[in-house]
């Protein structure tokens, strides 16, 4: 897509620095708009053709960014926080500095989170109305059985105005802890935590395995991300 930027906009969105401290370095000559120095804040860039030079390295324009992070435990899903390590913390080489996670998982949950400054898709795809399946594996302590798989298709009570929406369990193994996975529409805060407290029973562990049609990558390792392919993209837009 292109569009025209203010100059300083466009390395201020590309992360080079503040919108002042990029004013005083383009009034420097530090800064080339194809090939000449540029020394005026507001010119106008078009993102698509024009060629950005920053202290003589190139500043490509990106305008949307989708990365996909396995989120380890201990971290949390926010921009920012005052006293623990954020999601975006995690990101160290930013193309955008308006990144945001899409939805939130509980600080000792790991998984699947998109990462993205597209606030149309992150919409859709939290939209209540939208029902996008996420898929979680999850360690229960207490045999889950039948009984539960029939209590999720129906709606448990988790203290909301209504019950769940009907919600797929799969017992994977049932003993003293179980193993599960479980397809939900929603996204309340502890959803998962709170639908199995509601059968009296106590998630030790969880992972979010998908979201929508967006599928964890298994190469990536706790606190690792890559950007999604286009493939991925198309699919979770459409
Ligand atoms: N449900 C939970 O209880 N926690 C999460 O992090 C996600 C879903």
């Amino acid at each position: 897509m292109s569009e025209q930027l203010r100059l300083d906009k466009y390395l201020a969105d590309m992360g080079i620095g503040t919108r002042s401290e990029i004013k005083t370095w383009i009034r420097k000559g530090r800064v080339r708009l194809n090939g000449e120095i540029c020394t005026k804040p507001e010119s106008k860039v078009t993102t698509s053709t024009d060629e950005v030079l920053f202290d003589e390295a190139k500043v490509g324009y990106v305008d949307y960014c989708y990365i996909m992070l396995h989120k380890p435990v201990g971290v949390v899903s926010a921009t920012q926080d005052n006293v623990s390590e954020t999601v975006l913390d995690l990101i160290t080489d930013k193309q955008r500095k308006d990144l945001f996670p899409v939805g939130r998982l509980d600080k000792d949950t790991e998984g699947l989170l998109l990462i993205t400054n597209d606030g149309d898709l992150a919409h859709r795809l939290l939209s209540p109305k939208k029902h996008v399946d996420k898929v979680y594996y999850a360690k229960v302590m207490g045999r889950v059985s039948r009984e539960d798989i029939r209590a999720f298709e129906e709606g448990v009570d988790i203290g909301e105005e209504s019950l769940t929406l009907p919600a797929k369990l799969k017992i994977l193994s049932s003993d003293e802890i179980s193993e599960i996975e479980l397809t939900i529409q929603e996204g309340k805060f502890h959803q998962v935590k709170r639908m199995f407290e509601a059968v009296e029973k106590e998630v030790i562990y969880l992972k979010r395995l998908s979201m929508g049609s967006l599928v964890l990558d298994p190469k990536l390792t706790p606190g690792e991300y890559r950007d999604l392919t286009s493939q991925e993209l198309q699919l979770l837009k459409n």
